[in-house]
């Protein structure tokens, strides 16, 4: 009797798991389905949104902006590309017209030079660039320097370049650029930030208040174009191999012109530059990209203060042992 219940059970077991084994496989199935549906419908979206689209592209002549005219080029944008150096944006130019087996439409791009840290410059290449197709639909501020230097040491001369180039520079070109936006209910302003417009380490005073300022005043524009179908995506990358930091300026205004170890070991442009082009395509309106240390440095920032101010005047102290022995 007792063995007879045990096989029923058992029975009653396996008939069982196999219910819910020939249930589980439809499910799963069924969402990896829907997953990849999803996905593709947002791929088609988002190259929907980016073909055809007029993108200008700020500090094109040279590492992450050069990428970004690449990876906006190939996916059918018409792009003006933007820089101070002419030879530089003519080799991209023509480095773009090199023909790729591809299906996608692609368009020869426009060029504009001007100093973005002259204001009257920057009026008058936003008129060009309005002429090149008419209207604008996403403008990239990418262009940037960075510096390095104590603030004790520092002219003001040198926190108002950087501050011209990094946060006055974007904001007027955007300023200039919006009215055409507002006035066609289609526009797309995007901004290259950093890790350091989210926080501050010590010796880069200029560059992390540039872009802090950067954060807050695109921050505040997509509230208020937000009425005007206007999107506004802020991108706050870590450290890229790029020349930056060979470019950057010191506290007497002269080239730092060295390769910082952080900036060897930062991702590739071409990658970062690829997920400018989907944190765009996607319209997100803030994106990180960047490993686990600066993202918890950010939430250190805003939970425990205390714990990462002492940590930033600790690194403060090392980087001034370091230069001085
Ligand atoms: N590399 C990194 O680790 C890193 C990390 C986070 C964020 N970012 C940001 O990424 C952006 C691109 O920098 P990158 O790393 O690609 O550096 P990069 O290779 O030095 O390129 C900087 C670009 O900005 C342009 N530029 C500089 N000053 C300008 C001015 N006054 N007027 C017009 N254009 C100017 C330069 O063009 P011309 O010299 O031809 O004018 C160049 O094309 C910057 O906003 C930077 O802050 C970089």
């Amino acid at each position: 009797m007792v063995s007879l219940n045990v096989r029923r059970s058992l029975l009653k077991r396996r008939i069982m798991d196999l219910i819910t084994s020939m249930a589980i496989l439809p499910l799963l199935f069924g969402c990896v389905g829907v997953f990849s549906l999803f996905k593709l419908l947002q791929q088609m979206r988002m190259k929907a949104y980016l073909q055809d689209a007029v993108v200008v592209i700020t500090g094109a002549t040279s590492g992450l902006g050069k990428e970004c005219a690449k990876v906006f080029h190939a996916t059918g944008a018409k792009l003006v590309l933007c820089g101070r150096n002419r030879e530089a944006l003519e080799e991209l130019t023509r480095d773009l017209a090199t023909p790729r087996a591809t299906k996608v439409q692609t368009y020869k791009p426009y060029m504009v030079t001007f100093d973005l840290a002259d204001p009257d410059s920057v009026v008058g290449a936003t008129a060009q660039i309005l002429q090149c197709f008419g209207y604008v639909d996403i403008l990239v501020n990418n262009a940037g320097i960075s510096y390095r230097g104590t603030i004790t040491d520092t002219t003001m001369d040198v926190d108002k370049r950087v501050m011209e180039t990094n946060y006055f520079g974007p904001v007027a070109l955007t300023k200039a650029l919006l009215p055409s936006m507002i006035e066609r209910r289609q526009g797309h302003i995007v901004v290259i930030s950093s890790i350091q417009g989210k926080i501050s380490i010590p010796f880069r005073s200029a560059y992390a208040a540039s872009k802090h300022a950067t954060q807050a005043f695109f921050d505040c524009l997509r509230a208020e174009m937000e009425e005007h179908e206007i999107e506004v995506t802020v991108i706050s990358p870590g450290y890229i191999h790029t020349n930056l930091s060979l470019n950057a300026i010191t506290a007497d205004g002269s080239r730092y012109g060295v390769m910082d170890e952080t900036t060897v070991q930062g991702r590739s442009p071409t990658e970062v530059a690829q997920d400018v082009l989907t944190a765009v395509g996607k319209k997100k309106k803030d994106v990180i990209l960047a490993d686990l240390l600066p993202y918890l440095a950010i939430y250190l920032r805003t939970l425990a203060p205390g714990l990462f101010f002492s940590l930033m005047a600790a690194r403060a102290r090392k980087e001034r042992k370091s230069k001085d022995s």
